[in-house]
């Protein structure tokens, strides 16, 4: 998508440097900061310390790292000493796991001279399937955007809410629960999206800045509110992210979603999920006893970063000195709370069979 009308994606190889960059998001909304990821250990900070993030970004920036791993030393050992590297950064987005599985697995029966090459272009292809996904998932939502569009008086928005950040940031473009907004937008079906603010990182502040620049009406809204909005009528239509969804269609994602899903259920407004293919962890059923949330420093939760009057982007406490902050940052929506699920293949219910509808050579009965 575009920043200040230029077309980015959210990280793209260099072929004069031949080196990957990426946006630094630790610096968004505030400044564009690109960033070279050079050696190995950059790839495993980038993710970790979320330079980049959001489940597919994750999985394209590790696809690039096995590329630079190969380039190093093409051997087996240091194949899986890659992999093992990056796969330690961050434990809940499955994409992650998918991307270095592919890698390896395709990278392994050639011949060590020709991996450097061969991890490059599957680093490449990884994130081209990327976009081209996310298209057909703002294809698909985008029908359910327009019907509920033609229910409404001419001109009247549809008012949809949305947490944490499955923007085009997050993933290499389009974004997976922004391209039906991006879609609905171009397509002149007008819309207007509550932006969670979602604590402790921030994200709504990143989902804000994408939709600003592409001119889509939108307030950022505390985390909080989102009842409230629901109870008065005021949301049409949710649709979040995920980072890993299990076979029978539980959705883990960023904290807070189960709330928004609960709050949706008691208020009859339709909960949906994008979600991209390489998302479905297809050896889990319970996300709940099954998924590992990931639990990230305190300090996330006990301080809070921003601009400054002066300009500055600075850190301010906001919690007692000594204060024990807690930061799971993912948590599980039970599939029966999931209205649908929004992939690149169709609509489906939340359920096993649903997603074995759309994804038949997955489901056991294929194996
Ligand atoms: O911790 P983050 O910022 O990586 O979490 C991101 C999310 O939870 C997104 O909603 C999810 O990855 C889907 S991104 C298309």
């Amino acid at each position: 998508m575009k920043i200040d009308g230029k077309h980015y994606r959210s990280l793209w190889w260099s072929e004069s440097a031949g080196v990957l960059e990426i946006i630094d998001q630790r610096w968004l909304p505030h400044e564009l900061r690109v960033q070279r990821v050079e050696r190995m250990q950059d790839f495993a900070d980038a993710i970790q310390e979320m330079r980049v993030r959001g489940a597919p970004l994750i999985g394209a920036t590790a696809a690039y790292g096995m590329a630079l791993a190969m380039a190093d030393d093409p051997s087996d050992g240091n194949l899986d000493a890659a992999w093992t590297l990056l796969e330690r950064t961050r434990p809940t987005a499955v994409n992650l796991r998918w991307a270095l599985d592919r890698c390896r697995a395709a990278l392994r029966p050639l011949p060590e001279a020709g991996r450097a090459a061969a991890a490059l272009a599957l680093a490449h292809e990884i994130a081209d399937e990327d976009v081209e996904i996310n298209r057909r998932i703002g294809e698909n939502g985008l029908a359910l955007i327009r019907e509920i569009a033609a229910g409404k008086p001419v001109g009247e928005p549809v008012r949809l809410l949305t947490h944490c950040n499955a923007g085009w940031i997050a993933t290499v473009d389009w974004g997976t629960a922004t391209s039906p907004m991006y879609q609905a937008h171009d397509a002149g079906i007008p819309i207007h999206v509550w932006v969670d603010e979602t604590r402790p990182r921030n994200q709504g502040a990143l989902t804000s800045w994408e939709l600003g620049g592409h001119g889509i009406p939108h307030t950022y809204i505390t985390d909080n509110a989102g009842g409230h909005l629901m109870q008065r009528g005021q949301v049409d239509m949710l649709i979040t992210g995920t980072d890993r969804t299990t076979r029978r269609g539980d959705v883990c994602n960023k904290i807070g979603t189960y709330l928004k899903a609960l709050a949706a259920r008691d208020n009859g407004v339709p909960f949906y999920v994008a979600l991209p293919s390489p998302t479905i962890d297809w050896t889990v059923d319970d996300g709940i006893a099954e998924i590992p949330i990931e639990e990230r420093d305190a300090r996330e939760t006990t301080h809070v970063n921003g601009r400054a009057d002066d300009g500055e982007i600075a850190a301010v406490q906001v919690s007692p000195d000594g204060t024990p902050g807690g930061n799971p940052a993912f948590d599980v929506t039970p599939g029966r709370l999931v209205t649908g699920l929004i992939t690149e293949r169709g609509i489906c219910p939340a359920t096993p069979e649903g997603l074995a509808s759309l994804f038949p050579e997955m489901s056991p009965s294929a194996e």
